[in-house]
């Protein structure tokens, strides 16, 4: 792709999104060298604007990533259009424009052709219906990038689904779930597959229970109005938990990379999500968090309404269905307005057999593997020791790999920046697939239409707190030991 043109549109470029995120990690990118020298990166809004307030808008989010020098170079091929979603002549005109950039570029006599949706999902269908009508491109790749919400529930996603495949085919669709940009993410293939020791204990004969958590330190922050509308399940839990709970369980994919093989990681994920049974109001504890007399609870938000019912905590026990991990809960958990910022995979095992005859003392505390995603990504073994020197008695200690300190060097870009690096080399497997989306909607949706039809309420927590203490209890109930006397002391903290 770096020796074709190459036109990038990023629709709905004056959203907080195309601001924050978008735009961000395309100059990312332009800075590192993965985006050819010619590019020409055009936004199409709604609202009127020169491409020079454009550029100013954009500025501030683009200051804390490079010198002032390479952000002029970048801001110079941010070009901008103003038109409808589903204005066809608007979009014929852009694509009058885009012929011309494409004809400047001359790098090549392909021109390649990313639409990046930075816009709300009711005008997805109108957006992908202009451009497949006017604005592909003639002679290279077209390819859409999409974000979530995929609708709110199994049905909803479906008619979306079928919408767009209609217009485009399934390899020309790239749905984000940033969660797989992240590096941990990444890394969990390599870690579970490149690793002879942890295959043989990685099922249920020595698994314990698995917890992977989300945890947020501050609320909705205004955001309110959007999230009252899907709350944490659709927000978290469907998507990014889901997507990470598949990377954990899966088997293993017939290849991991190489040309032609992306499909591989995704049928292997697609296996799992059908082994896993639809979560019932049973499987979990939902919470709402409230204000603690300084910050503001979840209804006092202007958003809001008063008497909502909108969970923003979660702790679901999933069950997978299959040889390897028949028995096995996984706990996924997520919240807003929690004690902590991080998230993190902790697989627990089973204690040793006849620990507490071998040692004497309290009981030996059973292993667990943390994969810290964030902050700070670290991957530590809670490992029982010997006291060190004179002492004899098991302790409980970790051999620690934090990537701060091993890696200290490393470039460690944004989830969106890998993901659009992804995209431009045609590479799908970090990208969620129709099918894989389906499967995932499943196992939420009778919850999902449980809890909107009120019959499950969330509990109140207060803001800063663990959540629910009914969210420990589950846990508990189902085999996770939480041993509040070991603290994982981060490396890389001062
Ligand atoms: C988004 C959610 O998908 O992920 C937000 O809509 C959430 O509510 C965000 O804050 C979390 O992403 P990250 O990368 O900060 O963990």
């Amino acid at each position: 792709y770096m020796l074709d043109n190459l036109i990038i549109v990023v629709i709905g470029a004056s959203g907080d999104l195309a601001k924050k995120k978008t735009y961000p990690s395309l100059f990312d990118l332009y800075s590192h060298g993965y985006l050819p020298e010619h590019v020409v990166i055009m936004g199409y809004a709604r609202s009127h604007k020169t491409k020079d307030e454009l550029r100013d808008q954009l500025m501030p989010f683009l200051s804390d990533h490079g010198e002032a020098s390479k952000i002029e170079e970048f801001l110079s091929k941010c070009m901008y259009k103003s038109g409808g979603y589903d204005d066809r002549d608007a979009f014929a005109s852009l694509h009058a424009d885009l012929l011309d950039y494409e004809a400047e570029q001359e790098a090549s006599t392909t021109s390649n052709r990313l639409f990046y949706f930075a816009v709300p999902p009711n005008v997805f269908l109108d957006a992908a219906r202009s451009i497949h009508e006017t604005a592909v491109s003639p002679s290279g790749w077209t390819r859409i990038v999409v974000e979530k919400p995929f609708g709110h529930d199994y049905d909803s996603c479906k008619e979306l689904s079928l919408g767009l495949a209609e217009l485009f085919t399934e390899d020309q669709l790239y749905r984000i779930d940033h969660y797989l940009g992240k590096e941990m993410v990444q890394n969990l293939i390599c870690l579970r597959f490149a690793n002879e020791f942890l295959e043989p204990l990685w099922n249920r004969n020595h698994v314990q229970c698995v917890l992977i958590t989300f945890k947020e330190d501050f609320g909705t922050q205004g955001r309110g109005g959007y999230f009252d509308k899907s709350g944490i399940i659709r927000d978290i839990l469907q998507n990014h938990l889901t997507q990470v709970l598949s990377l954990v369980a899966m088997e293993p994919p017939v290849r991991v990379s190489g040309p032609g093989h992306s499909h591989y990681v995704r049928d292997a994920k697609v296996q799992l999500l059908e082994c896993v049974p639809p979560v019932t109001v049973e499987d979990v504890v939902l919470g709402q968090y409230v204000g603690d007399g300084e910050r503001e609870g979840y209804l006092d938000d202007p958003g809001v309404p008063a008497d909502s019912q909108t969970p923003t905590f979660c702790s679901a026990v999933v069950k997978i269905q299959n040889r390897r991990w028949d028995g096995v809960p996984f706990i996924l958990k997520a919240g807003k307005a929690l004690d902590d910022r991080k998230a993190e995979i902790r697989v627990q095992f089973k204690p040793p057999p006849a620990g507490s005859y071998l040692f004497d003392g309290p009981a030996i505390p059973p292993n667990e593997l943390v994969i810290r995603l964030q902050p700070k990504e670290a991957i530590y073994l809670k490992t029982n020791v010997k006291a060190p020197g004179l002492r004899s008695a098991p302790l409980q200690s970790e051999l620690d790999l934090s990537y701060h300190l091993r890696y200290p060097d490393t470039y460690n870009p944004d989830a969106y920046t890998r993901l659009l690096l992804d995209i431009l080399r045609g590479q799908q497997s970090t990208f969620v697939r129709d099918d894989e989306l389906m499967a995932s909607w499943k196992i939420w949706t009778p919850l999902l239409h449980a809890i909107d039809e009120g019959q499950a309420a969330p509990i109140p927590y207060r803001f800063g707190s663990r959540g629910p203490a009914e969210a420990d209890e589950l846990a508990k109930s189902v085999g996770f030991v939480y041993s509040g006397r070991y603290k994982w002391k981060n490396p890389a903290a001062k």
